[in-house]
């Protein structure tokens, strides 16, 4: 019999307590706000002090769930299409983590898009997994990277018999999404286990519109950030699991590992009413979120020099679909970079886009995303297509041209691993001046971000590519994640 989605049992759970009046001698400390610092509680309000509680009698242990949080998570997986649903207090981080902990040992061998968030770098290092990379699809004329094909898949398994697991991201963060279907059925027929980064796809399940689930696609394990694209509070996500293939009892001794002994409690408590808003509401409300976004894209394209892709990016390599809230404006018709246009876009318009790259910028068109909110975004690109900007694109620091001359814009071709990402991770190292490393084995992680893809690994050798790669993104302005001195005058490597 389906469960009953419109309740919100751990939500409930705590209310109650509220209500019943409880003289609190637990933590946190701040005692449900009235030793908390009286401007900050003034600003966030006393209802979230009052449900930020403990797990005690009649409120449940995201641990040991045995009565609501059991309830909101058997809920959430009935509303994902899962067998089971753990709820997440550090976000997709730690699903990365937790699935790469419970899918492989020390030396097993996993296929991972190198596209991938730097989270499943801290997967493999703590996994002691052996790392076999897939390229993603580079598309040279959109200037970003997509999703792996099913045919890479098939290949990396037919040059790796000996793979445990194959590991995906999709959608990427610009909104392709995968062939999921074809390749769980190349993955699991070849015996192997599928794991599915979904941190930017937790309302794919529940809109027609909206790519094909991991859950619906068979994946074995797949985590979603519900604070994403949906109401969750920041750092709420989903750990799904299906079928019979994952062991549970390790999975579950993996989260128990991860999760903090003292969660935030209205944090958990969002996850629960997020699932009801989307089991509830989440064709409705999606539905106004792709209309917006839709008609936003279609008036962006009518503007000369900015194009927004939408689903006739659909069958070019690494593209099976295309999530239509995440609205990708390309600028670079513009004269600016993606960087110059979202600087403008807060600085003259006050909008801040998610992402921003040389050629593009992101936005999220969600749930939240109103109709008002909709037409100033589109107003600001209507206007700054009226300025009278000089196409400056290749001037003049040269820094575009030699992006765009470089053919593979953005990833530089993968270094060679010469020590698992454990093994380097954690033996004894030094610093070296960075342009200076050439041939030393990283013992790091080097993301430009955003996105926060890693071009260097732990284990990996550096190359010359690599670090006039990397320079380039340093002298654009780019952040780089992931290494001890931020701005990468040194960099940690493996002790010679
Ligand atoms: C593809 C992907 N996976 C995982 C993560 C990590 O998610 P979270 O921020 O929820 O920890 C991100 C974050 O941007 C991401 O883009």
């Amino acid at each position: 019999m389906p469960l009953d989605q419109t309740r919100t049992p751990y939500f409930q759970a705590l209310l109650e307590y509220v209500d019943s009046g409880v003289l609190p001698f637990h933590t946190p400390g701040h005692i449900q706000g009235v030793g908390m610092d009286l401007a900050f509680r003034e600003f966030v309000g006393d209802n979230v002090c009052a449900i930020d509680l403990t797990p005690m009698p009649g409120i449940d242990d995201l641990l040991q769930p045995t009565e609501s949080i059991r309830e909101a998570q058997e809920l959430a997986a009935e509303a994902w299409g899962a067998d089971h649903t753990f709820f997440l207090i550090n976000g997709s981080t730690s699903g990365n983590q937790c699935m790469m902990m419970a899918a492989v040992n020390p030396g097993d061998k996993i296929a991972v898009p190198r596209n991938s968030h730097k989270s499943m770098l801290g997967g493999l290092v703590m996994s002691g997994a052996c790392p076999v990379y897939m390229a993603p699809e580079v598309d040279e004329e959109l200037h970003m990277d997509h999703c792996v094909t099913p045919e890479t898949v098939a290949q990396t398994i037919d040059e790796h018999p000996d793979l445990v697991a194959v590991y995906l991201v999709s959608p990427t963060y610009y909104g392709a999404a995968a062939d999921l279907a074809s390749i769980e059925r190349i993955v699991h027929g070849a015996g192997k286990l599928m794991l599915v980064d979904e941190a930017w796809g937790p309302h794919f399940h529940f809109h027609p519109a909206l790519p094909l689930s991991a859950t619906a696609a068979g994946a074995d394990l797949c985590i979603n950030s519900t604070h994403k694209m949906l109401s969750a509070f920041s750092q709420c996500a989903m750990l799904h699991q299906k079928g019979d293939r994952i062991k549970l009892d390790r999975l579950k001794a993996v989260l128990k590992m991860f999760l903090s002994t003292s969660p935030n409690l209205p944090m958990v408590a969002s996850l629960d009413v997020a699932r009801k808003q989307m089991a509830c509401d989440g064709a409705a409300l999606l539905s106004h979120a792709i209309e917006l976004a839709e008609e936003a894209r279609r008036r962006l394209n009518r503007i000369e020099g900015l194009y927004c892709f939408g689903e006739e990016l659909q069958g070019r390599k690494g593209v099976f679909d295309v999530d239509p809230t995440k609205v990708a404006v390309t600028v670079k018709g513009l004269g600016y970079t993606g960087y110059e246009a979202s600087h403008l876009l807060r600085h003259r318009y006050n909008i801040q886009v998610e992402l921003a790259d040389l050629f593009n910028v992101v936005a999220l068109f969600t749930i939240g995303t109103t109709r008002e909110a909709a037409e100033r975004f589109v107003t600001a690109f209507e206007e700054m297509a009226r300025d009278d900007r000089p196409v400056d694109m290749y001037a003049p620091s040269g820094i575009l041209e030699q992006r765009l001359n470089r053919g593979n814009y953005r990833l530089p071709k993968i270094p060679p691993m010469r020590m698992l990402p454990r093994d380097a991770f954690l033996a004894p190292a030094e610093f070296v001046r960075f342009k200076e490393s050439k041939g030393r084995i990283c013992a790091e992680t080097i993301s430009p971000y955003p996105p926060g893809i890693p071009v260097l690994a732990p284990g990996e050798e550096i190359t010359r590519d690599i670090i006039d790669y990397v320079r380039l993104e340093l002298k654009a302005g780019i952040r780089i994640q992931g290494p001890y001195d931020d701005e990468l005058k040194v960099i940690r490597v493996v002790r010679e």
